[in-house]
């Protein structure tokens, strides 16, 4: 039996935020060149805004770190207004300064797209497989856009959104269609990462945090697969979100 996942509970949305922070800077400290992979969505702001701190001290560079995008919707390219990815590169990427040659994007408008997806996943490898992983989690359980029913060992490829998702995504999509598939990273991919972090905050995820943790592992919750490899796993939540454990 792998270990279990270690969680380290901080006392708001902000500290996990300077936590995973402090993580990331420690890793490319010891190791600039290393791959690394970030989340979107609202729960990596916090760290974003103290790694972009950190860059303009001039504590921390990214200039030797290569970053792995972990999903993006299908057809959607980085300067369309609703691209994860250009969501990425105008919160962190460029005040972060990341040069644009270290940023590797989901091929998800390649004319074909498992061909592109196994690509990527070539890309990770030659880059000496991720150093670290870190995630958001869903409130659907999913880590990347790997929705519930993913496979343990999936890798990078298309997935359907949940209509939980798209519902989701509609905000953002302002009227216009929202896509309904992604391609994201897979969950044996994300497993294979030598750290792993996974950052949560707030009441809302307190149930799914609980489910990921506590209850037996499921393709319901893509995030319970991270206990397969819990030794190498730490989640870091804040006082709301670890509520329930
Ligand atoms: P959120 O999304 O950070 O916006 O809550 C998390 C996720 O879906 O991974």
């Amino acid at each position: 039996m792998p270990a279990e996942p270690t969680v380290k509970i901080v006392s708001s949305a902000e500290a996990v935020g300077q936590s995973a922070a402090a993580i990331v800077a420690a890793t490319i400290a010891r190791k600039p060149d290393v791959a690394i992979s970030i989340p979107t969505g609202s729960t990596p702001l916090g760290m974003f805004r103290d790694l972009i701190g950190r860059v303009n001290a001039g504590t921390l560079s990214f200039a030797k770190t290569h970053i792995f995008c972990l999903d993006e919707y299908v057809g959607v390219t980085p300067d369309d207004p609703n691209s994860l990815t250009g969501w990425l590169e105008g919160v962190f990427l460029k005040p972060a300064r990341v040069p644009r040659a270290n940023v590797h994007v989901l091929p998800s408008s390649a004319p074909d797209l498992a061909s592109a997806a196994a690509g990527y996943e070539r890309d990770i490898a030659g880059h000496g497989g991720l150093e670290l992983a870190v995630l958001g989690l869903g409130g659907n359980g999913h880590i990347a856009y790997n929705e519930p029913g993913s496979a343990g060992d999936s890798r990078t490829r298309v997935i359907d959104l949940t209509p939980e998702s798209i519902e989701q995504a509609k905000g953002y999509f302002e009227g216009r269609s929202v896509p309904t598939h992604a391609m994201t990273v897979g969950v044996g991919t994300l497993l294979e990462a030598r750290q792993i972090v996974l950052i949560v905050h707030g009441h809302s995820k307190a149930e799914i945090l609980r489910a990921a943790l506590r209850d037996p592992e499921t393709a319901d919750v893509p995030a319970s697969f991270l206990r397969r490899v819990g030794e190498k796993v730490l989640v870091i939540a804040d006082q709301e979100a670890a509520a329930l454990l």
